[in-house]
């Protein structure tokens, strides 16, 4: 078969590595992918968005399957856009991804189907907004309504910055997406993600894992679209899971389902582990960025053929098998990411590290320039490693990472310290 995959970060790397690994496989292509994908893939410059462009390629290279990695294209309806051309993919429509795209549907959906979240209240105009943040509990959580780069949530501490942030976002700070906005409590706990793939009725859980959303050690600084990740999760118990199976998941696939959008492809839970059990912080409708590596570094089972099940609504009858292994990966970004990372600068050492035991390194945000690997993004590289533990695999994934040699670019030191404090507890 002849699979199309739309990205090019690092989650596009990992699946990318998954897929042409599946004896189903004879090519795969990445649209627009980046210099690591094509060494498994080949890449097609296309962007996400050009879906005019992506039908017609798809269409004239006899595409089989494919494959939409990030939330962009499938708030837009790519999904739907494929399926009116006939084209067999892995993606939810545009309707079911609501679930990603706006906070606001998906506070209501829960609500109304009983699924364990934050208490909230919507909002249009900002005096209401005010008024009742004004004497709500602190901290408070504001939400830009809809996709706002992973950057539409602030938790206010005080008052006056609550007001701030309700005021930025009605004076358009997300564009679109803060036109409406969410006002929800505070969460205590730790947090998780939990992966399951439905077809729309069937369910197949995908695994746990954690990331580090801050840009720095001991997680602090801003928010990034996350700096490292592991699998499984520690906190996220066996009991845990039930729970969020039968608690969280099966009502949303039914409630989906019953609201005439099935949900038909990955459903990336964020999950509160609070003192009265899991509670949903958001959706997501595709997998993250960088929890995919990790998953994908644990997979045993052939991806590409459980996609498929999922796609055809046939998912009972595939299984998904993991190596016990835990998996983690380290974030390496461009030195000024978050905000204003540096392109261009040139990376060297990426072979050497990726050709350690147990070690892969996706690339995230690369070029080739002249026969040199440059960074062309803020994060830059993913280097991922297996381990018996969560500490071995961070102890292989550093030492890979000291081989990359690259002055124009820094990750953290820490990925994985949670996990690795509750192994040795
Ligand atoms: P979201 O974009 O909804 O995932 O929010 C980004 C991050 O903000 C989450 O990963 C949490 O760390 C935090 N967050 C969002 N909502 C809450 C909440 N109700 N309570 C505590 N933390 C939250
Ligand atoms: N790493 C978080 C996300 O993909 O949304």
């Amino acid at each position: 078969m002849k699979i199309l995959v739309i990205g090019s970060g690092g989650r596009e790397h990992a699946l990318c590595w998954a897929i042409a690994a599946s004896p189903l496989a004879s090519k795969v292509y990445c649209a627009p992918g980046n210099a690591g994908i094509a060494s498994v893939a080949e890449c097609v410059a296309l962007d996400v968005m050009d879906f005019d462009g992506i039908c017609r390629f798809a269409l004239g290279s006899g595409i089989d399957f494919v494959v939409i990695g990030p939330d962009n294209p499938l708030a837009e309806g790519l999904a739907d856009r494929l399926e009116r051309e006939g084209l067999r993919h892995f993606g939810p429509s545009r309707a079911a991804a609501e679930l990603e795209w706006s906070k606001g549907f998906t506070k209501d959906f829960c609500e109304a189907e009983g699924i364990p979240t934050a208490r909230y209240r919507r909002f249009s105009d900002a005096e209401t907004a005010k008024a009742h943040a004004a004497d709500h509990p602190l901290p408070v959580v504001i939400k830009a309504d809809g996709l706002a780069l992973g950057k539409g949530v602030i938790i206010a501490t005080t008052r006056a910055e609550a007001a701030a942030a309700i005021d930025s976002m009605f004076a358009g700070a997300f564009g679109a997406s803060g036109r409406s906005i969410v006002i929800e409590e505070f969460l205590e706990g730790e947090e998780a993600s939990f992966f399951a793939l439905t077809d729309g009725v069937n369910i197949l859980p995908f695994g746990a894992a954690q990331d580090h959303k801050r840009v720095g050690d001991g997680d602090v600084g801003p928010n990034t679209g996350g700096m490292g990740a592991y699998s499984p999760a520690p906190v996220f118990t066996p009991a845990i899971e039930r729970e969020v199976l039968t608690r969280i998941i099966e009502p949303t696939v039914r409630g989906m389902r019953a609201r005439g959008r099935p949900f038909r492809g990955v459903l990336f839970a964020g999950l509160m582990i609070t003192a009265e059990g899991p509670k949903l912080i958001e959706y997501n409708a595709r997998f993250g960025d960088p929890e995919c590596q990790v998953l994908m570094m644990r997979l045993k089972s052939d991806l590409l053929a459980i996609l498929l099940a999922c796609a055809d609504g046939v998912l009972d009858t595939v299984n998904a098998r993991f190596h016990d292994e835990a998996a983690l990966t380290v974030v390496l970004a461009a030195a000024g990411y978050p905000e204003a990372p540096r392109k261009g600068t040139v990376i060297r050492g990426v072979e050497a590290a990726g050709a350690l035991p147990g070690v892969q390194v996706f690339h995230a945000g690369t070029k080739l320039l002249e026969g040199q690997l440059v960074a062309n993004g803020g994060r830059v590289l993913n280097v991922t490693a297996r381990g018996r533990t969560v500490a071995e695999a961070q102890k292989r994934a550093y030492e890979a990472v000291r081989l990359i040699d690259w002055p124009g670019g820094f990750c953290r030191s820490d990925i994985g310290w949670r996990a690795i404090g509750r192994e040795s507890a």
